[in-house]
């Protein structure tokens, strides 16, 4: 009943047609050339700390280092720590004046602190989406932003629900300006939406609450198809299809496996493989998957089960530098910016910017700055899967230079002294080429043997 009722709200939503966005997206003015390349900003994992503050106790610098001592906390923040909104809107406003002409902006989830379940609330989540949001629409009211939901986005972190709730309520309002009446509709209903995109309507975003998909979502444990997401991501594909449309995948838990973990999907096993099937289906449509979670650079390339690349998928860092006590490495803050080809939407190049945490704090000033533009460090055409699969075949050379860049950015610049050889560089090359249990697992057998590891 649940069901019926969301499809028949949305669908009716649909009939009543999509009011234009009560913006002013104008592109470019009349007579001026169209642009060569097209270009949109991809941010993710802000992680806003509101409790960040400088202070002599360092146990007490922020509620996110769970009673560990901040390390060397400036006004950007420190790596024990979640973002102060200082550093959230040091990146913002770097955007803003970076002197690029963005189409529209994805921001794939994770608002919210890394703190005790008990310490934060249904409100407080709220609160801070709302905060997160009201700051990117006051810096950019003309900029069309696609968001996904990610796992922090809910009280209790990670439960997000198969029905409408509070959260998806809210973020369903809050995310009004952006987003079409159907679009509102599924958001609401599932957390989930599809949407073209104003300035390129061609384009369509489709936000996925992968989420639902989480190890740690205790809601969906069994479900195949939790919120009929599945269903309505082959539906809205197909109909894109028959539509001629392109394709641009957002969400925040990505699909595949953890490139610093060994065989361990970032979603679980049985929703990546539907995803993955559905993905080659339609990989003729999808022009990019663009996700977050991870925290850290990295790239996939999706083949068919000929072995063929057939998809190019990127996991952008995060712009918190927040660390768990026990780990060694962690990210500088990143954001990045894609470049496409207008007519097709097919992917040309991605420069990343980052911020140099050390730096920042040590100057006391901000200075956000190009890390590196992806088909320039590489050496590669543009960023279609062949180019990729080309790029990750490099990857796999012993002491290849390469693979060395792209450790490094792995974690945004943040220790360029680190080494992945061995198990540390299979677990990355494998992750980067094999989405699918069967050859993961094959990639990383035939490593192994063939490295003697
Ligand atoms: C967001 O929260 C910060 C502090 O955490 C506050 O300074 C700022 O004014 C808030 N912004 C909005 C738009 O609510
Ligand atoms: C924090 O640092 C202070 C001063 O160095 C030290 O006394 C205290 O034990 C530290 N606390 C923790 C939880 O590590
Ligand atoms: C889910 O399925 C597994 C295996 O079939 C079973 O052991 C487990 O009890 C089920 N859990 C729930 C919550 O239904
Ligand atoms: C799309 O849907 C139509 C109508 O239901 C169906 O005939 C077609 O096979 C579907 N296309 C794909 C690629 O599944
Ligand atoms: C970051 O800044 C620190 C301190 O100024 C410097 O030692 C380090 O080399 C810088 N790292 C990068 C990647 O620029
Ligand atoms: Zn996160
Ligand atoms: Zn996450």
């Amino acid at each position: 009943m649940a069901l019926l009722g969301t499809l028949l709200c949305c669908l009716l939503a649909a009939w009543h047609g999509r009011p234009s966005l009560g913006l002013p997206l104008a592109p470019a003015g009349r007579g001026s050339p169209p642009a060569a390349v097209g270009q949109f900003w991809h941010v993710t994992d802000l992680h806003l700390d509101p409790t960040y503050h400088i202070t002599e106790d360092h146990t007490k610098v922020c509620a996110s280092s769970k009673g560990a001592n901040a390390s060397n906390p400036g006004p950007f923040g420190d790596v024990l720590c979640d973002s102060p909104y200082h550093l959230i809107l040091s990146a913002f406003d770097f955007i803003k004046n970076s002197g690029q002409e963005a189409s529209f902006m994805i921001w794939t989830g994770d608002s919210p602190p890394h703190v005790p379940v008990h310490e934060l609330s249904t409100d407080t989540v709220i609160d801070v989406i709302a905060n997160m949001t009201a700051t990117i629409q006051s810096l950019f009211p003309n900029l069309q932003v696609f968001p996904a939901l990610g796992n922090h986005d809910y009280w209790p972190q990670d439960q997000l629900p198969v029905v409408t709730s509070k959260v998806y309520n809210a973020v369903a309002n809050l995310w009004k300006p952006w987003l079409d009446e159907e679009a509102v509709c599924t958001l609401r209903e599932g957390g989930f939406y599809s949407q073209k995109v104003s300035t390129n309507l061609n384009l369509r975003i489709i936000s996925l609450n992968t989420n639902l998909y989480y190890g740690p979502d205790l809601v969906t444990l069994n479900m195949t198809d939790p919120a009929n997401q599945l269903k309505w991501l082959e539906n809205t594909l197909n109909i894109s299809q028959q539509n001629k449309e392109k394709v641009y995948i957002i969400a925040h838990v990505p699909v595949g496996y953890l490139p610093f973990s060994r065989s361990i999907t970032a979603m679980r096993e049985y929703y990546n493989e539907k995803l993955i099937e559905i993905f080659r289906k339609y990989s003729n449509i999808i022009a990019g998957q663009f996700y977050g979670h991870t925290h850290r650079d990295s790239i996939m390339v999706l083949l068919d089960k000929k072995g063929s690349p057939v998809s190019s998928l990127f996991v952008a860092p995060a712009v918190t530098p927040g660390r768990n006590v026990l780990e060694k490495l962690t990210n500088n803050p990143g954001v990045r910016l894609f470049q496409y080809e207008p007519r097709d939407y097919k992917l040309l190049d991605m420069l990343q910017y980052f911020l140099n945490l050390t730096d920042a704090n040590r100057r006391g000033e901000s200075n956000w700055k190009l890390e590196y533009k992806l088909t320039q460090i590489y050496n590669v055409e543009d960023l279609q899967p062949k180019s990729l699969y080309g790029l990750a075949k490099q990857f796999t050379v012993i002491d290849s230079k390469q693979f060395m860049k792209y450790y490094n950015y792995f974690f945004v610049s943040y220790d360029s002294s680190v080494l992945c050889v061995g198990r540390c560089k299979a677990l990355q090359i494998c992750a980067i080429m094999n989405l699918d249990y069967i050859s993961y697992t094959d990639c990383l057998k035939q490593y192994y043997r063939k490295h003697s590891l």
